[in-house]
């Protein structure tokens, strides 16, 4: 028997925060698409509201559901972004970047007065690292960079294999052209640590740490066949 829909539940909630006019940053991801479905839906009852995608193919789905998109260039200030995460801690740092989207979804994030993670409540963890930190990297010079990359991570206590992302055999290319060094830690002991450790390093476009960017979440659980939202 299937429970209930979770990721629907924290998306419905998402929708609510929603008002006309707002500047949005649209997540990637399965409950990122939830909401966009969501939202279109809204829009097409008559909501006005223009949108910042943080992947191509949130752009793709966000215009197939209507909703009116711009660019920061365009609208470099927005209200609000819902996006979906890996991992969050109760101090909402978060793990991003299982779809490949981190930099654009933290460049989305950080150019928003607010951002709110809509995800199962199974993502809510004590430490960050059981999910894999996700390391996008310039392609030119990868084996020096991902040489360097271990040697950040062990400074900051970090142990665990270093995967570069694979996808139909070949690495996986992200929608900024680079690739993406996926690392097993298991956990983080300090996260803001490990963050400025990896910017530190030439060839890290980015990492899926984001630390001080979610300023509320909405993650829904199962209880007793229903999906609770907290
Ligand atoms: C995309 O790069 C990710 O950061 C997603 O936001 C994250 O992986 C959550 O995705 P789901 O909602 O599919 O679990």
């Amino acid at each position: 028997m299937s429970g209930p829909d979770l990721r629907r539940a924290a998306a419905e909630v998402a929708v609510g925060l929603v008002t006309p006019g707002m500047r949005l940053g649209i997540g990637t991801g399965s409950t990122a698409n939830v909401f966009v479905e969501l939202l279109g839906e809204r829009v097409r009852a008559g909501l006005d509201v223009v949108g910042v995608p943080t992947s191509e193919a949130t752009r793709v789905a966000a215009e197939a559901a209507g909703i009116r998109l711009a660019t920061l260039e365009e609208m470099p200030e927005l209200d609000l972004t819902i996006d979906g995460a890996d991992e969050i801690d109760a101090a909402m740092r978060l793990v991003k970047g299982g779809g490949g989207a981190l930099l654009r979804e933290k460049i989305v994030a950080f150019a928003s007065h607010r951002m709110v993670v809509i995800a199962d409540g199974a993502k809510r963890v004590d430490t960050l690292g059981a999910f894999p930190l996700p390391v996008e990297v310039n392609a030119f010079g990868l084996g020096s960079t991902r040489r360097a990359v271990a040697a950040a991570l062990r400074a900051c206590g970090c142990t665990g294999e270093i995967v570069l992302r694979a996808r139909d055999g070949a690495p996986f290319v992200t929608d900024g052209g680079h690739h993406i060094l996926d690392a097993h830690l298991g956990r983080i002991p300090d996260p803001e640590a490990l963050s400025a450790a990896l910017w530190a390093v030439p060839g890290v476009v980015e990492h899926g740490l984001f630390l001080g960017l979610a300023t509320g979440a909405i993650l829904a659980e199962a209880r007793d066949g229903q999906a609770v939202v907290t």
